[in-house]
């Protein structure tokens, strides 16, 4: 159910299950975004406590990931917690608007960015890298009115098109979808398993500057804990298997994302936003790891 009563069905009916009490997953490493605070942390917090042997915090402030990894390790002493600088805006382009850089952007580079080392693991280990994207419910919301300009990202660069209230942050989203499907087109999923999972509305920091009277209020009736949350992203990270690559993961199921993704015009427009962020991505990063990564996918996508 993509519409907005969909969403107001799921988030009273459903509920969300955690990993399995009996799972371990010591010998294994993470690497978790965001992981300071949220749902990030959340996730953090729940590899941990089944024995994962070492968690990469990867944050955009060193400390807050370093005040974090304190808190985390009291709860799991023999866990390897390293802190990593990550900030999502900060690769060399100017002028992209915030959403852009750092929903899609960002994310696209450092998921290819990821993909030798979790291959080369996958080819040493003989079981498959995992790729999850955090992805959103709201990718359905959106008008997606820059889907017909000649050049997509361009036309998202010109505040003219940024649209109201959180429009800009949904259509971030749906880029989100239109990449993690191409980029599952073009992995083997023996090598890597790449999926998006939505966590429903959380009651994260994500919301920290909406103080409206109806959001307060809907966060209290129906927004699910952090906890909650990560067991979302963890289902799709660590239970979800083959079957999952390439897929959008809503309540714990794979599920079917939106129409126009699924249309003829969503996988022209997936193709042609595919070939626009290598573009941008190739002029901004120079450099061998960048070119490794795009050497190492396949050609053409069957999605
Ligand atoms: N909460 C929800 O209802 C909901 C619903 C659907 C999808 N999601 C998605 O789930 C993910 C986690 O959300 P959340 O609710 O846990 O949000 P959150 O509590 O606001 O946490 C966001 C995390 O991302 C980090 N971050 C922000 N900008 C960054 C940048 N430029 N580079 C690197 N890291 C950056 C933040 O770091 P700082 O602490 O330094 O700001 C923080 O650690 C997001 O992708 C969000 O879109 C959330």
């Amino acid at each position: 159910m993509g519409g907005q009563f969909g969403f107001l069905v799921n988030q009273i009916t459903f509920k969300p299950k955690p990993l399995p009490s009996d799972l371990q997953l010591d010998k294994q490493t993470a690497l978790v975004t965001g992981s300071n605070v949220g749902i990030g942390l959340e996730c953090a917090r729940q590899l941990a406590s089944h024995g994962i042997s070492r968690i990469v915090l990867a944050v955009r402030t060193l400390t807050k990931g370093e005040s974090a990894k304190s808190e985390l390790a009291k709860s799991a002493p023999k866990c390897d917690i390293e802190v990593w600088q990550l900030d999502l805006e900060s690769f060399e382009t100017t002028g992209h608007e915030t959403n852009v850089q750092v929903n899609h952007l960002g994310t696209a580079l450092l998921s290819l960015l990821l993909l030798p080392a979790l291959q080369s693991n996958a080819k040493k280990l003989g079981v498959s890298g995992r790729l999850t994207f955090a992805s959103s419910e709201v990718h359905f919301w959106t008008p997606f009115k820059e889907q017909s300009a000649p050049n997509i990202l361009a036309r998202m660069d010109e505040e003219s098109s940024f649209g109201p209230s959180m429009e800009r942050y949904n259509t971030s989203k749906l880029l989100n979808v239109f990449w993690f499907r191409e980029l599952a087109a073009r992995v083997d999923a023996g090598e890597v398993i790449v999926n998006g999972a939505n966590p429903g509305f959380c009651a994260s920091e994500l919301h920290r500057h909406d103080s409206s009277p109806l959001f307060q209020i809907l966060n209290k009736l129906l927004a699910w804990t952090p906890e909650q949350g990560a067991y979302f992203f963890l289902d799709a990270a660590v239970t979800k298997k083959e079957a999952s690559h390439g897929a959008y993961i809503q309540e714990q199921k794979i599920t079917e994302p939106s129409a126009l993704v699924l249309s003829p015009k969503g996988k022209e427009i997936q193709k042609r936003l595919w070939a626009e962020t290598l573009e941008l991505l190739k002029k901004a990063c120079l450099g061998a790891s960048l070119d490794e990564a795009i050497a190492s996918l396949k050609a053409e996508s069957t999605p």
